[in-house]
């Protein structure tokens, strides 16, 4: 074992990031070094024990107040999912009966706690030292989860569903196309992954961008998005999931789903509102059936942006009333602000090459009036659409 590893089972480390998490702040952490080292404490341990304090309080994000008894790696940290998405994760398996999950690549634990916390019996499997090293202490009070060190690959499953939630191992890279990916990109990698996915109810987090065309048929995929982030793919095999069937999904305090074909929608002039769709049914690519269920119409092709005549008010919508539609013309727009007294503007934009931070300045905004100025396109025309965002 480490020396790393060792201070994750350290009574004196654990406490000593408990009490650093509760000072740290963004100015004191060479103070606090200093303090510690004083009073003769091992700067390896101090090392740990900062680095853990500052997992801690970002931890806050993702666990709230829990994360202070949480003990974190870096890749970990960055990787779990978020709580209500965990949740509703746990809930699918809930809600198709199934008892008892095995998390194979468990992380730092996160999936693993959402399950649990759901009453699931839960298997975490974890091969990285460090890592296990933190799922075993996060999940040391839950009676009904136990965590295993070992490689996902030889893990004998005793249990009734699967969760797979493989680490990326070019984490840089952000996008995926369909060239460049790779099996062994993914670890465990992915065919080991689809493999398991084929022999037992499972669900498989993949990211976002993974291409649409790489999903196998017999998986329902759904796209993800918590609080406007657009944060995975999941896949669910077995009797978890209804195969072919893709759905954008909104997590939140509720849940909110979406299921569609791949529509196209009409495409006509703005009217007199303005929607934003919810990025994960821009991702799933279901935009086109949520406008054509919803009496809504693209503007133009490719570009999501919708509008209606008539108001639609929708968890899936943002929606903004307009004012005006002008050519996306520097001179213009800042006459129509002056006019206007506009001296608040959200700049947005979509399928135009102007950018809100090139563009703010040359406008010399004063003023008290506030809008909303979309730069994007209105069929093949360059348009700045003004207009006030709906509460
Ligand atoms: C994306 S993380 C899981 C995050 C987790 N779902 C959470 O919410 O905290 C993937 C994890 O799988 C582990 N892993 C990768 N290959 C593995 C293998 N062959 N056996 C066991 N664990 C593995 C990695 O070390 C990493 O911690």
């Amino acid at each position: 074992m480490s020396q790393t590893e060792s201070f994750f089972e350290s009574p004196e480390a654990r406490k000593l990031a408990v009490e650093i998490a509760k000072r740290l702040d963004a100015n004191n952490s060479l103070a606090l070094i200093n303090e510690y080292r004083k009073q003769g404490i091992d700067p390896e341990m101090i090392t740990f024990a900062l680095n853990q304090a500052s997992y801690k309080q970002r931890g806050m994000v993702k666990f709230g107040e829990r994360a202070i008894d949480m003990l974190f790696t870096e890749s970990g940290l960055e990787q779990a999912t978020r709580q209500e998405v965990a949740s509703w994760h746990a809930s699918r398996f809930k809600e198709a009966g199934i008892a008892s999950v095995t998390d194979l690549g468990a992380g730092i634990g996160s999936d693993a706690i959402g399950f649990a916390k759901a009453g699931l019996e839960v298997t975490a499997v974890e091969n990285h030292p460090e890592s296990f090293q933190a799922l075993k202490h996060n999940l040391a009070t839950i009676a009904n989860a136990t965590a295993l060190e070992q490689d996902a690959t030889n893990h004998q499953i005793s249990s009734a569903g699967v969760w797979l939630d493989p680490a990326r191992r070019d984490q840089d890279r952000k996008s995926l196309t369909v060239q460049r990916l790779e099996p062994s990109m993914f670890s465990p990698n992915l065919d080991f992954v689809f493999e398991i996915a084929n022999q037992y109810p499972a669900g498989i987090k993949l990211a976002p961008g993974f291409p649409h065309e790489l999903i196998p048929n017999n998986f329902e995929a759904n796209w993800v998005s918590h609080h406007g982030d657009l944060v995975e793919m999941t896949l669910w095999s077995g009797s978890l999931g209804q195969p072919g069937i893709k759905k954008a999904v909104m997590v939140g305090e509720a849940v909110n789903e979406f299921v569609g074909t791949d529509q196209l929608a009409a495409i006509s002039q703005v009217e007199r509102y303005l929607y934003e769709p919810d990025v994960s049914l821009i991702r799933s690519h279901l935009v086109g059936d949520y406008a054509n269920q919803n009496g809504l119409h693209l503007i133009s092709e490719q570009i999501a942006y919708l509008s209606s005549a008539k108001l639609v008010s929708s968890p899936w919508l943002k929606g903004y009333e307009v004012q005006d539609v002008l050519p996306l013309d520097i001179k213009q727009i800042k006459a129509y602000c002056s006019k206007h007294d506009i001296g608040v503007l959200e700049i947005k934009k979509r399928g135009v090459d102007v950018t809100p931070e090139a563009l703010r300045p040359k406008l010399k905004l004063k003023g008290a009036g506030a809008a909303t100025l979309v730069l994007t396109k209105v069929g093949s025309a360059r348009q700045a659409i003004v207009c006030k965002s709906i509460r």
